[in-house]
């Protein structure tokens, strides 16, 4: 069965002294994700926000891949947004920002300054395993910022577990949808056709369904047109 994980550092993972959390998934995942990010975003500049970055490991090594990006990390969790920062410094990247408090769920949600500039208009947002492992309203909050934010050639990529037309992919992601369900109602692994109707809103489609290890998937969203 797939796993998931609410709050890191609370399944008696070691921790670093100074906050540095640790996902497992992350070693599996960073490099598959990371093989479609970088068509998008190699040859680019600009800032490129993370929504739910959890541990913060991912926004890190996405740095060190792309110097020429600003990364903006952010999550809800306070143990998260300490260790997203521990992480930063760890790294020593200096294209990395501080993470900030984001509620995804507050369709309102913005980025604030850092030292009194940035970010523009976003290039990206990357936003991993989050929209599952939280109510529907999450989801509606990430592409109403979405819209938003990006830019007129921005990209939004979601990772993780998706039904396609109803369908779960493979039969341990219905087993992990039972659980989530199980655990919360309101959680639950998305449709990608709902999430479609979400970026029609925002006036973006669809444009990459990008296959990952695990029966997971990286979708990615561009602009209906150019703005
Ligand atoms: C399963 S973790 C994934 C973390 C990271 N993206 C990864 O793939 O390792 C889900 C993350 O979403 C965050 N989250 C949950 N609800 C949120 C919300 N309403 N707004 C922003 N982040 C949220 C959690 O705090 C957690 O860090």
């Amino acid at each position: 069965m797939a796993e998931y994980v609410v709050e890191f550092g609370k399944e008696g993972r070691p921790v670093e002294p100074d906050g540095r959390l640790d996902a497992t998934a992350f070693h599996r995942n960073h490099e598959p994700i990371w093989s479609v990010l970088q068509r998008y975003l190699a040859a680019e500049t600009g800032d490129v926000v993370e929504a739910g970055s959890g541990t913060g490991q991912h926004v890190v090594c996405f740095a060190r891949h792309a110097p020429d990006i600003v990364w903006w990390p952010s999550d809800l969790n306070e143990q998260h947004l300490k260790s997203i920062a521990a992480w930063r410094g760890h790294s020593g990247l200096g294209n990395v920002r501080p993470p900030q408090r984001i509620d995804l769920s507050d369709p309102a949600w913005c980025l604030t300054p850092h030292e009194g500039s940035g970010p523009g208009r976003l290039l990206a947002i990357f936003c991993a395993n989050v929209i599952h492992i939280a109510p529907w309203r999450v989801a509606e909050g990430l592409f109403a910022g979405a819209g938003r934010l990006l830019r007129a050639d921005g990209w939004l990529f979601l990772y993780g577990p998706f039904k396609r037309d109803g369908a779960h992919t493979a039969v341990s992601n219905a087993v992990f949808d039972s659980s989530l369900r199980d655990n919360n109602p309101e959680w639950g692994v998305r449709d990608i056709a709902e999430l479609e109707k979400l970026a029609m809103g925002a006036g973006l489609h669809l444009v990459e369904i990008a296959e990952m290890p695990a029966n997971n998937l990286v979708l990615v969203f561009g602009r209906s047109q150019a703005a």
